[in-house]
């Protein structure tokens, strides 16, 4: 491997910035050259790429965002997109490629590494945790620690004034957000779409905790199918329970913005450095994951099947812990 190109894809997350660092560094550190390709698969098709030295990449591990910029592309769902992709990579001369994002960045990696024979490994880059094959995803630590914040806060004025808050958290088909943000913050309630909602039970237990006058804070991941959404539910509730003083808070973008904690830039590095030294050793067609603290590789069509399994242990926490 002479040239890598890296390049960041998808929905952004805080730690991608510390993955492009480590990333540039580390094919430094063995004397292999690195471009960076700006707004994913759709710079790669128009050939924007830009020199990475050190300097490039210095002051930008606690940023959030990524410099490289990000894009969802539709043109390289195209064999025609992917065959332009390819001939810019070629006239750059670059002989590998380290791909950060989540399901759909894998995706696009799958297709075009097997359509060309083209050695890429994957980074796991999204809040969402929704990646098989990791324990924890770049930006997720981050995500939960942001939604922690602003749940608290939440908290504060739902105290004073006895309201119940409905609190809708990301996760478009997953809810390990809620999951762990609900338990962090001491959520009365977390609906999210692996589990079944049921409405029925949720209002039997505000019922039984109706006379206790205090918060209640009640959080629905975005991708829960069950209830119709916070709104939906805000509804039901006003309507059996009037006397329940009830808002809405959606938190929305917040929660893919802002410093990397310490956990998410250093599992970027780790996972960096595993990259680029298993490219150097043929590896591809693999997202580097870490799983139970060790380094981790999962062919790419594995880490996007969905099927990252909700921890039981957490659930029956919430359940002991809540209401
Ligand atoms: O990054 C994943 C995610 O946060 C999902 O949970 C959410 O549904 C989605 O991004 C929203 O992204 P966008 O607004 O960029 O389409």
């Amino acid at each position: 491997i002479r040239k890598i190109g890296v390049f960041t894809s998808g929905g952004d997350s805080p730690g991608m910035n510390a993955a492009i660092r480590a990333v540039v560094r580390t094919a430094i550190f063995y004397n292999i050259e690195v471009l960076g390709i700006k707004r994913g698969y759709e710079g790669m098709i128009n050939g924007e790429f830009m020199d990475m030295d050190r300097k490039s990449v210095a002051n930008i591990i606690q940023r959030g965002g990524t410099i490289l910029k990000t894009a969802r592309s539709m043109a390289f769902l195209t064999p025609e997109g992917r065959k332009e992709a390819y001939d810019q990579l070629k006239g750059a001369e670059i002989d590998a490629l380290i791909a950060i994002g989540g399901d759909g960045t894998f995706t696009g990696a799958k297709v075009f590494g097997e359509e060309y024979d083209f050695p890429i490994l994957g980074l796991p880059g999204t809040i969402d945790n929704d990646l098989f094959g990791t324990d924890f995803t770049i930006g997720y630590d981050t995500s939960i620690n942001t939604v922690t914040d602003a749940i608290d806060k939440i908290r504060d004025t739902a105290e004073s004034h006895d309201r119940l808050f409905i609190v809708e958290v990301m996760g478009r088909d997953c809810g390990l957000i809620a999951l762990r943000s609900g338990i962090g913050v001491g959520a009365e309630s977390i609906m999210i779409p692996e589990t079944k909602t049921d409405m029925a039970a949720l209002m039997h237990r505000l019922e039984i905790s109706r006379k206790d006058k205090s918060s209640k804070i009640l959080i629905v991941a975005e991708g829960e199918g069950d209830s119709g959404g916070a709104f939906e539910i805000a509804d039901k509730i006003k309507l059996k329970f009037p006397q329940y003083d009830t808002r809405v808070s959606i938190l929305g973008h917040i929660q893919r913005g802002g410093k990397p904690t310490c956990m998410d830039r250093v599992l970027a590095s780790r996972l960096a450095v595993a990259a680029v030294e298993n490219l150097m050793t043929g590896r591809k067609g693999e997202m580097v994951g870490l799983i139970h603290g060790k380094i981790a590789f999962t062919p790419f069509d594995h880490a996007i099947k969905h099927h990252v399994e909700i921890n039981k242990d957490l659930l029956k926490i919430v359940e002991i812990l809540s209401l």
